[in-house]
């Protein structure tokens, strides 16, 4: 248990919603393509504590197609609730058309992708090149807003670059066409993941706006980490990515902590053992035993990591290529224990490398 004493005052926040829809908590699940997935999220769901989580960023054209890339990224269950679908894509119609499938499909809530990187995205005129094209990117943002009867949200960095900082511009905007909320990751997209989070340029989309929530967002990995956000940026929810692979718990411990003042340690290698094993099972269930070894792979190797796993064993984990290899070596690992301190005592937080500045892959 972190005592009060221990942790920063929880502040006094009104409930945060996205128009009609009242989120459990102001916790937000951030999207991380590749991880994000429905297997995650039934984790997170089981330990509690979030207040919206959002799926890995779709292509608006794969979904109306109904590839099986788009449905496996859409794939929910009815403890997966409430989920927002992000879309990405530049084509106003094919947009508009997308959010109103994902609406007849019972979604809670739809974020538009104004924020990803990478090349093979922005080319197309999408995710973060949409914040160099203002009149364009509003009056799309407003088509998708009107199409559908869901809340619609943006999820968008501070801008193209320092010399071009236009998030508080589009929030403003954004707000007067009908958006019921944004989240702001505090980069730019020059930055990539590398540089600090600017608070200040969040705080600006905080004052740019009149009454939508903020959502602030970028490397909040503590119960100290999620405080300093609201306070210093005024925002009203937070929303966590990495900050949730390396540590699960994180929901649980801030909604504690609000109530509180004070929370729950982080698990320790058994219980992330016992979060891995009901994942892979999880991951089985959504694409089948020959399609989930490979699909786990990624993620294994954060919760590894994370439980001090000998090398070794995580190599022979990444080399497993049926269930059967998978679980034997998972029982391998649970014998030998962490290679640092002990199989009950709390993980440390760790930090997940990420690629640095404009990135080709996420
Ligand atoms: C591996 C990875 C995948 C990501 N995928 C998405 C995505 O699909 N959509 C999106 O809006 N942001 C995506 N992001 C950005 C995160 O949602 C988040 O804005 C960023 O990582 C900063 O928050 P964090 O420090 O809490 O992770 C991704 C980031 C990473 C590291």
């Amino acid at each position: 248990m972190r005592t009060a004493a221990e942790l920063p005052v929880p502040p006094k926040l009104p409930p945060i919603a996205y128009g009609p829809l009242k989120l459990p908590s102001r916790w937000l699940l951030s999207p991380l393509a590749g991880f994000t997935n429905l297997p995650f999220r039934r984790i997170i769901r089981e330990i509690g504590g979030v207040g919206l989580a959002t799926t890995d960023l779709v292509n608006a054209r794969g979904l109306l197609e109904n590839s099986t890339k788009t449905q496996e990224l859409i794939a929910t269950c009815p403890e997966d609730q409430p989920l927002a679908v992000q879309i990405f894509g530049s084509d106003v119609d094919l947009m508009a058309r997308a959010a109103q499938f994902l609406e007849a499909r019972g979604v809670a809530s739809i974020d538009i992708n104004m924020g990803c990187p990478v090349n093979k995205v922005t080319k197309t005129g999408s995710g973060a090149s949409m914040m160099c094209r203002t009149d364009e990117t509003v009056s799309l943002v407003e088509r998708v807003v009107r199409s559908v009867r869901i809340p619609v949200s943006v999820k968008m960095r501070l801008g193209w670059d320092d010399q071009r900082i236009t998030a508080p511009r589009f929030a403003r905007a954004f707000e007067q066409v009908g958006v019921a909320a944004v989240a702001i990751h505090g980069r730019t997209r020059q930055q990539g993941f590398s540089g600090l989070v600017n608070r200040d340029g969040i705080k600006a989309v905080v004052d740019a706006v009149r009454s939508i929530p903020v959502i602030g967002n970028g490397d909040v990995r503590t119960v100290a980490d999620a405080e300093r956000m609201l306070r210093e940026t005024g925002c009203h929810g937070v929303s966590i990515g990495r900050g949730a692979l390396a540590n699960p718990w994180i929901f649980k411990q801030l909604v504690k902590w609000e109530a509180t003042g004070s929370c729950d340690p982080t698990g320790s290698f058994d219980d992330k053992l016992t979060l891995l094993r009901r994942q892979f099972t999880y991951a089985i269930e959504l694409r089948g035993p020959e399609r989930a070894v490979p699909f786990f792979r990624k993620m294994a190797h954060w919760y590894l990591k994370s439980m001090h796993v000998a090398p070794t064993l995580r190599n022979a984990f990444q080399q497993a290529h049926t269930v059967a290899a998978v679980e034997q070596t998972l029982d391998e690992i649970a014998a030998r224990g962490p290679t640092v301190g002990s199989r009950f005592e709390q993980l440390d937080e760790m930090h997940i490398p990420v690629p640095s500045g404009p990135v080709e892959h996420w």
